[in-house]
């Protein structure tokens, strides 16, 4: 998949035609993402983006939990909707409906969240496009908290190929600059019954230097 507009339109549609709760990554509880927040997230002030949040809880978990700066990007107006609905106040989230490989951010964050789209980027220049955002969206000393499908996971999702990573070869496709500070694996159960292995590692950023 080559651009945005084609990136949009299948995001789009899957939500669309599959439902928001009922694709295969949806999780009623994020309790992993939860738990990593919590390690890394000093106090509630610190800020959040979950990149290619989609139409995941966690923003609502966090905002619920005393966070107060959550940022939620996603290419998928659909998915951003759908979470945008579950929402009391939906005005506490700041919105970001943008392509992360075209996506030029205006601030930093103390922690980027990532579950489930790193691994979508099967090119090295996509992977070299997100590790620059990276550097240029994370404060100095903030964190990483990326998930992907593990060695033994999925080789596709949503009909799209992925690519599977140990923790340490996800550690090390983020490269220098980063300190690795925890990492481990945990079972997804999808909506449908079936078991997904991941992979996450949490990462603390050594400083601001662009790649
Ligand atoms: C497998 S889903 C995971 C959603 C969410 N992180 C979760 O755990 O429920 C991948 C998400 O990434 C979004 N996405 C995929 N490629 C993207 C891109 N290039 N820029 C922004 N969002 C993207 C999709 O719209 C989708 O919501």
């Amino acid at each position: 998949m080559t651009n945005m507009k084609a990136r949009a339109a299948h995001w789009n549609e899957r939500y669309r035609s599959v439902g928001a709760e009922h694709v295969s990554w949806f999780e009623p509880e994020p309790n992993q993402s939860l738990a990593l927040v919590q390690l890394v997230a000093a106090d509630h002030n610190a800020s959040v983006i979950d990149i290619g949040g989609g139409a995941s809880s966690l923003a609502g978990c966090l905002l619920e939990r005393g966070h107060t700066d959550v940022s939620v990007l996603d290419v998928s107006k659909e998915a951003l909707d759908a979470a945008k609905a579950r929402l009391p106040k939906p005005e506490l989230v700041t919105w970001i409906q943008a392509d992360l490989l075209e996506w030029t951010p205006d601030r930093r964050w103390r922690i980027w969240h990532d579950r489930a789209v790193f691994h979508f980027l099967t090119e090295q220049r996509d992977r070299a496009t997100y590790r620059s955002l990276l550097h240029r969206a994370i404060e100095p000393g903030g964190a990483a908290i990326i998930a992907t499908f593990g060695q033994d996971g999925p080789t596709s999702c949503s009909g799209l190929p992925v690519a599977r990573y140990s923790v340490e070869a996800l550690a090390a496709e983020i490269g220098p600059g980063f300190t690795l500070i925890g990492s481990g694996g945990y079972d997804h159960h999808t909506p449908a019954g079936v078991t997904q292995k991941f992979a996450w590692v949490v990462l603390r950023a050594e400083g601001t230097s662009p790649n």
